[in-house]
């Protein structure tokens, strides 16, 4: 069995659906999950579905020991940040190499780096009226969104399109593939 930790900061609906997607195997199951933000609702999930839960301050986050020893604790294969809005320091990416998987919301290697994220990421899609956005799932490295690629999906955009109509669009790809990229491409 694979077990996987989600990191998160936020509404934790890509965590959500991968939590529900894993239910139907035999092979992975969601072990962990590590938020930064308290009352964020991706603790909620956790939750509601009987997953061990870890709320780490930045601070915490930043000394990395003792979220390393978490992950031992826990027995943790692979780690996938899903909405997580800090950097993964070296030493977990030493302790976990090529077993970090990132999702963005946009086309890397555009809109990424550091505080693109969430909104922001689709108002600059929107003010420079691109005509694709999209979702890139990675493998992370010490740098913010420059691991390798793994897989990305492309949305067309109208010239009518608002920054939440881009999200929207950005958050369909998302719940259509995230899972199944983990399931069927990165961890076979
Ligand atoms: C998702 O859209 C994800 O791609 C994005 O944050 C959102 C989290 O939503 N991640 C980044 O911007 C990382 N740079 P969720 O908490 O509902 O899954």
């Amino acid at each position: 069995m694979i077990r996987l930790a989600i990191l998160g900061s936020g509404s934790g609906s890509n965590a959500l659906n991968i939590i529900e997607q894993s239910k139907d195997r035999k092979d992975v199951q969601v072990g962990l999950i590590i938020c930064n933000v308290a009352g964020a609702g991706i603790l909620q999930h956790a939750q509601n579905n009987g997953i061990p839960a870890v709320q780490m301050s930045n601070s915490e986050l930043n000394s990395e020991l003792a979220l390393l020893d978490l992950l031992k604790e826990h027995h943790i294969d692979w780690i996938i940040l899903a909405g997580f809005l800090r950097k993964i320091g070296s030493n977990i990416c030493q302790a976990f190499p090529n077993k970090i998987i990132n999702i963005h919301p946009a086309l890397l290697p555009k809109y990424g780096g550091k505080g693109m994220y969430g909104h922001f990421v689709h108002d600059a899609v929107f003010q420079n009226k691109e005509t694709q956005s999209g979702i890139t799932i990675h493998y992370v490295n010490e740098h913010y969104d420059e691991g390798n690629i793994i897989a990305q999906f492309t949305a067309e955009l109208a010239p009518t399109d608002l920054p939440k109509d881009i999200e929207s669009k950005v958050r369909a790809l998302e719940m259509a593939h995230f899972p199944t990229v983990i399931f069927e491409t990165v961890l076979k």
